[in-house]
């Protein structure tokens, strides 16, 4: 069961889980802690078959994320600073991106340096009309090391991205809209509202289809693989899933399929 902690709240509601992160003093900053609790939470949701997407956003009206939290790596060394980024790599935004159900941010508010980064790692981003977004690293001296520097550029490409990273600058909800940054634009009251419609949405269709779709997608943008031949193997292998028949079947048949995600 996932359940609540210190720093992240968790909430079910018809298949989809809604998770808070809860330090609203902190502008809810990514202290080890959260990233610790957020990391479990995941876990938690991935094996659980009754969740089939995930809403992620942040508590209060003010900030979805405010960044890493500064006061914490204010006195690391090279090594701890590496170590910060990699176990940030390999506990959150990686398994955000390839987690096997959809992930939506709901930004509510300042989406700053690690936040931004944690919503460009979701699979897809809702802003609310107050929101602002940046990568603020290089005035501490410092660049995003969360995926920002790949992620940012693959959403708003290269142009946009330095432009961003090297001024600085935050940019608003319709600019961000504009550039790709943000699927949809909301007043902060519609945010969680359009969130769950579109998660509504994902929650009829086939879990075994969506995890594939999810993988595929990624492929494309790893190095290492292949993307067009991913999906020709994976292409084949839904045809022996249960979804598939089921899908299959209720078209012929003209009734709502009922997918297990077998
Ligand atoms: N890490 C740690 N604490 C943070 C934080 C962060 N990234 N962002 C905000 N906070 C804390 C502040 O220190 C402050 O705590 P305090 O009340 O104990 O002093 C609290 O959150 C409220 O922030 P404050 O700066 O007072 O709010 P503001 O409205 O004046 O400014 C921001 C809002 C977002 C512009 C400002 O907080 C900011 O620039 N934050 C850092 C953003 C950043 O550089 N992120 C990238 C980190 S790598």
């Amino acid at each position: 069961m996932v359940a609540t902690s210190e720093c992240i709240s968790c909430e079910v509601k018809n298949g989809v889980l809604l998770i808070t992160i809860n330090r609203p003093d902190k502008l809810n900053a990514l202290n080890k802690q959260t990233i610790e609790e957020l990391h479990e939470t995941l876990v938690e949701a991935e094996n659980q078959n009754d969740i089939r997407a995930v809403i992620l956003t942040g508590a209060g009206q003010k900030a979805f994320v405010a960044g890493a939290d500064i006061a914490e790596f204010s006195n690391f060394s090279v090594e701890q600073g590496k170590q910060l980024s990699a176990i940030g790599h390999f506990k959150i935004f990686n398994f955000i991106e390839n987690f096997s159900k959809p992930i939506v941010a709901a930004v509510n508010g300042f989406a700053l340096g690690g936040g931004l980064e944690l919503a460009m790692a979701c699979h897809l981003r809702v802003v609310s009309d107050n929101a602002k977004m940046g990568l603020p690293e290089v005035s501490l001296g410092l660049i995003p090391g969360y995926g920002g520097t790949q992620r940012l550029a693959q959403l708003v490409g290269k142009g946009k991205a330095f432009e961003m990273v090297v001024t600085a600058d935050m940019i608003n909800a319709q600019d961000a809209y504009k550039w790709g940054l943000a699927n949809y634009v909301t007043t902060q009251e519609e945010l969680l509202n359009k969130c769950f419609e579109i998660t509504t949405k994902i929650s009829s269709k086939s879990p075994t289809a969506i995890k594939t779709a999810i993988k595929v997608i990624n492929a494309g943008y790893n190095n290492n693989l292949n993307g067009f031949e991913v999906e020709i193997e994976e292409f084949g292998k839904l045809f022996g899933s249960k979804d598939f028949r089921e899908g299959v079947d209720a078209f012929l048949e003209k009734r709502k399929a009922a997918f297990t995600g077998e």
